[in-house]
């Protein structure tokens, strides 16, 4: 049974507060007989509207507004009676009580990030009472699936200040056999960005994620840099390497002006770039046609169900469409477009639900339903690798978690690395695309 739950306030990647939650589950006294599980909530920047809500104090005068002290009160109080001497075992009834204890549609009353942290938490204490791994305690004999990694190299966006418009720009080690091999290549074609980046005076600062964010001129500049990377390191664009974009459209839509607004190739560009939604499946069609992009993560914003629709008539024979602002994680918004053939993929991110039992639910649909499942981390992360146990746990084959740098994300892949030489010869490492 789940002996005690302790929440703290920790910092993530960017500075800000978040919750950190331990619980101990175990017989006899706490110390002899305990095993404890501690995890750390993520936090995004360009976040969905229909996200469960991260509860943050707003008070002035501390941390900007971003401490968190309410949502640990609320682990520490609500959350914990809910759950103290409940059976640690049974996720599905601890997620139960948790959303039971908040009784919102969207985590308002504990704050997702309370609920997460507490969700997480169990999860890794009762596999640490099993003596399990992770990834097999919440994925049981399937597990053995590696996640191709979508690996943001070049971010823009709300992730950095340059003048790049979509905000991420990845690479997709798909032709590699294993995970390790997967990681090195990516790792090297970083490495001869940044090569190429200083050749041509551009900087090589990194965003959010991890990824170089200089000022270029518009998609089709950023992606040329990085097939000459992918080259310069050894690797075919198309075989071995495949891009992915997430544009994070409902950044860029202006609601009053029913537009796409492209502030930074604008200002590169000395005019006014604005695309509507017929306007953008074109141009996503034009970049199809130049470059080996498999995926395109939020094309359109996250209300537009029509434009969805045509986008994905249009491109879903050729290309992955990934929901996340559109889906938010969530089993209500994803039915809905499976029902309206809208997307053909979800990006999972368990923050935007707050437990873990629903973000599994929103896989396992997803799964059923022939909709591809990518993994992801956030903008703002942490040490924490819960994610890429995740990935491995249910199969997904995609895990997008940053660039091949900041610690935050290569605890991720350092991860993997270490499942990959605990799974040896049982790893299947597959290209999802063929
Ligand atoms: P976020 O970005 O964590 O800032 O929301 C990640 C994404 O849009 O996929
Ligand atoms: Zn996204």
């Amino acid at each position: 049974p789940v002996r005690r739950v302790h929440a703290r306030q920790v910092l993530d990647s960017r500075g800000n507060p978040t919750v950190e939650v331990e619980v101990t589950v175990g017989e006899g006294v706490i110390g002899i007989n305990g095993y404890t599980g501690r995890a750390m909530v993520p936090s995004g920047a360009s976040t969905g509207k229909f996200e469960a809500v991260e509860l943050r104090d707003g008070e002035k005068g501390n941390y900007g507004g971003l401490s968190v002290h309410r949502a640990v009160e609320n682990v520490n109080t609500r959350l914990a009676e809910a759950i103290l001497g409940e059976n640690a075992l049974n996720q599905r009834f601890i997620d139960h009580k948790i959303i039971e204890t908040d009784g919102t549609d969207n985590k308002n009353s504990v704050g997702a990030n309370a609920a997460l942290g507490v969700s997480m938490a169990v999860a890794r204490a009762a596999a640490a009472a099993l003596r399990i791994p992770l990834y097999q305690y919440m994925g049981g004999c399937h597990t053995g699936r590696m996640p191709v990694p979508m690996m943001n190299i070049l971010n823009g966006g709300r992730h950095a200040d340059n003048t790049v418009d979509m905000q991420e720009f990845m690479i997709m080690p798909a032709g590699a056999s294993n995970m390790e091999e997967a990681i090195r290549m990516c790792g090297e074609i970083y490495q001869c960005l940044k090569i190429i980046l200083k050749q041509k005076k551009l900087s090589t600062a990194v965003g959010d994620e991890g990824g170089f964010a200089p000022d270029l001129e518009d998609s089709e500049k950023v992606l040329e840099l990085i097939m000459e990377a992918v080259k310069k390191a050894g690797y075919e664009p198309g075989k071995d390497i495949y891009i992915a974009i997430d544009a994070a459209a409902s950044e860029l839509y202006d609601k009053d002006r029913n537009a796409y607004v492209f502030p930074g190739e604008s200002l590169m560009k000395g005019k006014e770039i604005l695309r509507d939604s017929e306007q953008m499946i074109e141009y996503y069609e034009r970049l199809l046609d130049q470059f080996p992009i498999v995926s395109i993560e939020d094309g359109l914003e996250e209300d537009d169900w029509e434009g969805w629709k045509k986008l994905t008539k249009y491109l879903g024979a050729r290309v992955q469409l990934v929901g996340d602002d559109l889906f938010v994680t969530n089993i209500k918004r994803l039915s809905c477009g499976i029902r309206q053939k809208a997307a053909n993929a979800i990006l999972v991110k368990v923050n935007q639900i707050g437990t873990l039992s629903e973000a599994l639910d929103a896989v396992e649909m997803a799964q059923k339903s022939g909709y591809r499942v990518v993994i992801s981390h956030r903008s703002g992360e942490t040490e924490d690798s819960f994610i890429a146990d995740l990935a491995v746990a249910t199969g997904a084959g995609q895990i997008k978690t940053g660039a091949p740098c900041r610690s935050d994300r290569n605890a991720k892949y350092n991860q993997l690395l270490r499942i990959h030489e605990e799974l040896g010869e049982l790893e299947i490492y597959e290209n999802p695309f063929v």
